[in-house]
């Protein structure tokens, strides 16, 4: 073979695999290789390219950038071509970026933006006189796909510019969708815990959610926008970058103007050259974890628009920006162990248990693998060598396995169908991703519970650890919570490691632990859905632990900020003989059931069911909900001969009519308030 023909093959297989990462990446939202890794494919091929441009054919991946759009999206045609970036993986190569721009410009002075490279989803917003009238994703880079309605609910994209932008016939501004890390987290954990699949990282969220054909969903999304360029303007007024960004900010991207210190704008700056760049660009990438959000990379962009403009771009990027990107946070490893471990709710988690492996500083030996849908879709196996990252504070997790290294013989990882420590049946309910154990007294799960319960923001018992909870439980100590209170100093002194001194501090933690109120003690049983917050309303709206055992399904659901899938598993809960016992004898050992500063009066209007028709003058209808509920009513939604009062405000509607016709007497204003004690 000549050698021309084995490049030839070359360049075929490498544009082969960019098309098949591009599909995964810009298409399924499945991404199997890192930016890195992808970026060198990329590199590659540009670098053959470049040496034989007479292997450069019209669909090379070079000669565009990104894919296609997914199918379900109206085509859009972008007012500019939305362009990659070029890569710098050192000062050196900045340095050499500033050499290339100062002899197509010689003898003048070159300022540059250095902002973040936020790693999220591309889009172009359009706005028309000053109002968004259209938002894509970059797709292909001259098509996107028409994600309007989705942006729409993305809470910090402005739906009017103020300012001169209303003047603006057209002005398209490019920015980066993400999702913060730790909204990311939250979202995940409320995914898991409605049995969903969690994303596997902020950018696969993000992407996701923009794409979603149902734009409730994306409005349910955490999602945030970092706006970084302005890629048409009629008429154009920007002279540079840094005030174009300023000037946007200030018509209304920006939702505080005061709270720039805490958003990704104070990493945007402005440099008088090159070696300023290169020291604000390490600074940032020394900060990479204060961000709060994932970037891979600082981006450095010319500032004076009119020298970007002769510089102008290739058909992949500008060559008046070049993104800087940082060292990957990822290595290999091999696995040693898949472990299950059972969490609270009975969950069982698969976590990997790897040959110890430093990346960025960190000495890195377990891994999380989600669930077994993870596990499948990776095929991850025991004794597989397997490509690691660590983003951020977020746990470490495995991209991939590197399938060349498996060892002979591995066979497919089979998820346990029972509790690896009670034996008992696992259930995965259908549609559901996660399995968990179905025995209620499974020691795994107890002691995940005593954690949680004397957790710092639960009943905050200090110096019940995971040692000490171990010990109680394997040796039969504790069965229950109410058996923690039941401990005295001399039991405790007995567990190991545990000198008398420290007994003693136990011992007084946990009984000091019985007046924390209903609040967190509802919290610290954990209860399905019911978290900090949930319980707190709860608990104010109750005010105690009798109150709320007798509440009855339909009137949780009435309470501001409960939704019925909370009120179902707070009724669920209470409906099982099990867990009234369980409070019961936390009750005998003397833990308070009420919460403090909720009056334990009698409630009036119990069992009582409202509706509300037209506006009240001094209450909201908020308002008006939460006092029927806190004196033990519930307000239902339409007339029926059930209804025990119609509150007519001003303007009333068809409830009103209603109202009369069954017969249902009514109270305006003043009377429904002396009736709720409010005059
Ligand atoms: S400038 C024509 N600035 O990174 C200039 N891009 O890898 C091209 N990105 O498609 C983009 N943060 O989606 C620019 N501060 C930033 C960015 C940024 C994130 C994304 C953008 C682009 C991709 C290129």
């Amino acid at each position: 073979m000549s050698d021309t023909t084995t490049l030839g093959a070359q360049v075929d297989e490498l544009r082969r695999l960019i098309r098949r990462h591009e599909y995964l990446y810009y298409v399924l939202d499945r991404p199997e290789i890192t930016d890195a890794e992808f970026d060198r494919l990329f590199q590659r091929l540009l670098r053959i390219e470049q040496a034989h441009p007479e292997l450069i054919t019209a669909d090379s991946p070079t000669q565009r950038v990104g894919g296609r759009p997914v199918e379900g999206f109206a085509s859009v045609q972008h007012k500019a071509a939305m362009l990659s970036l070029d890569n710098a993986y050192s000062a050196d190569e900045l340095v050499e970026f500033e050499a290339r721009i100062k002899r197509a410009l010689p003898d003048e002075r070159i300022a540059y933006v250095i902002e973040p490279k936020v790693d999220g989803l591309g889009v172009a917003l359009l706005y028309e006189h000053g109002r968004f009238v259209r938002g894509a994703t970059r797709g292909d880079g001259r098509y996107g796909e028409d994600v309007t309605q989705n942006l729409m609910t993305v809470r910090s994209l402005p739906h009017r510019l103020h300012g001169s932008f209303t003047t603006y016939a057209a002005l398209e501004v490019r920015g980066e969708v993400f999702m913060w890390r730790q909204a990311f987290d939250r979202l995940n954990r409320g995914l898991e815990a409605d049995g969903d699949e969690p994303f596997a990282n902020p950018r696969n969220a993000a992407a996701g959610s923009v794409r979603q054909k149902d734009s409730r969903i994306t409005a349910s999304r955490p999602l945030d926008i970092f706006i970084y360029g302005v890629s048409y303007a009629e008429p154009d007024p920007f002279t540079d970058h840094w005030r174009a960004m300023e000037q946007l900010l200030e018509a209304g991207f920006l939702l505080d103007p005061k709270d720039r210190k805490t958003t990704l704008e104070r990493y945007r700056r402005r440099c008088a050259g090159i070696e300023d760049a290169v020291a604000v660009c390490r600074e940032i990438e020394a900060a990479r974890d204060e961000i709060g959000c994932d970037c891979d990379g600082v981006v450095v962009k010319v500032d004076a628009i009119e020298q970007q403009r002769r510089l102008g771009s290739t058909t992949h990027h500008p060559r008046w920006a070049i993104a800087y990107k940082f060292p990957a946070r990822q290595a290999t490893s091999a696995i040693r162990k898949i472990d299950i471990s059972v969490g609270r709710t009975g969950a069982l988690t698969p976590t990997a248990l790897l040959d110890p492996v430093e990346i960025a500083g960190a000495t890195i030996s377990r891994a999380t693998l989600h669930n077994a849908d993870e596990i499948e879709r990776l095929d991850i196996r025991e004794g597989d060598t397997v490509l690691v990252e660590r983003a951020g504070d977020v746990i470490p997790h495995i991209l991939r396995v590197i399938h060349e290294r498996r060892p002979a013989h591995s066979t497919p990882f089979r998820f346990p169908t029972r509790c690896p420590v009670c034996g008992a049946d696992a259930f995965r309910p259908e549609g559901e991703v996660v399995s968990r154990c179905t025995n209620s007294a499974c020691l795994a799960r107890l002691k995940e519970s005593l954690l949680h319960f004397g957790s710092r923001r639960a009943m905050d018992i200090e110096h019940l650890g995971e040692a000490v909870v171990e010990q109680l439980v394997d040796r039969a100590l504790v069965r229950e919570f109410a058996d923690l209170y039941r401990m005295n100093v001399e039991t405790l002194a007995g567990l190991e490691r545990l000198a008398q001194k420290s007994a003693t501090n136990l011992y007084h933690a946990i009984q000091g632990s019985k007046g924390r109120g209903l609040s967190r003690l509802l919290f610290a049983l954990g209860l399905r859905y019911v978290g900090e917050h949930v319980a707190a309303i709860v608990a104010r709206h109750y005010g105690s632990m009798d109150r709320l055992e007798q509440a009855l399904e339909a009137e949780l659901a009435e309470i501001y900020g409960i939704g019925p899938r909370i009120a179902q598993s707070v009724a669920l809960y209470f409906r099982q003989p099990e867990n009234r016992r369980q409070i019961e004898r936390l009750r005998e050992v003397g833990v308070a059931m009420e919460e403090a500063g909720v009056s334990a009066a009698p409630r009036p209007l119990a069992g009582k069911a409202f509706v509300l028709t037209g506006g009240l003058e001094t209450l909201t209808r908020d308002e008006a909900k939460e006092l029927i509920a806190q004196a033990g009513g519930r307000v239902t939604s339409s007339v029926s001969s059930k209804t025990d009062y119609v509150v007519v405000g001003k303007d009333p509607g068809s409830k009103f009519d209603d109202a009369t016709r069954l017969g249902v007497p009514t109270l305006d204003e003043a009377a429904f308030k002396k009736l709720i004690g409010r005059v």
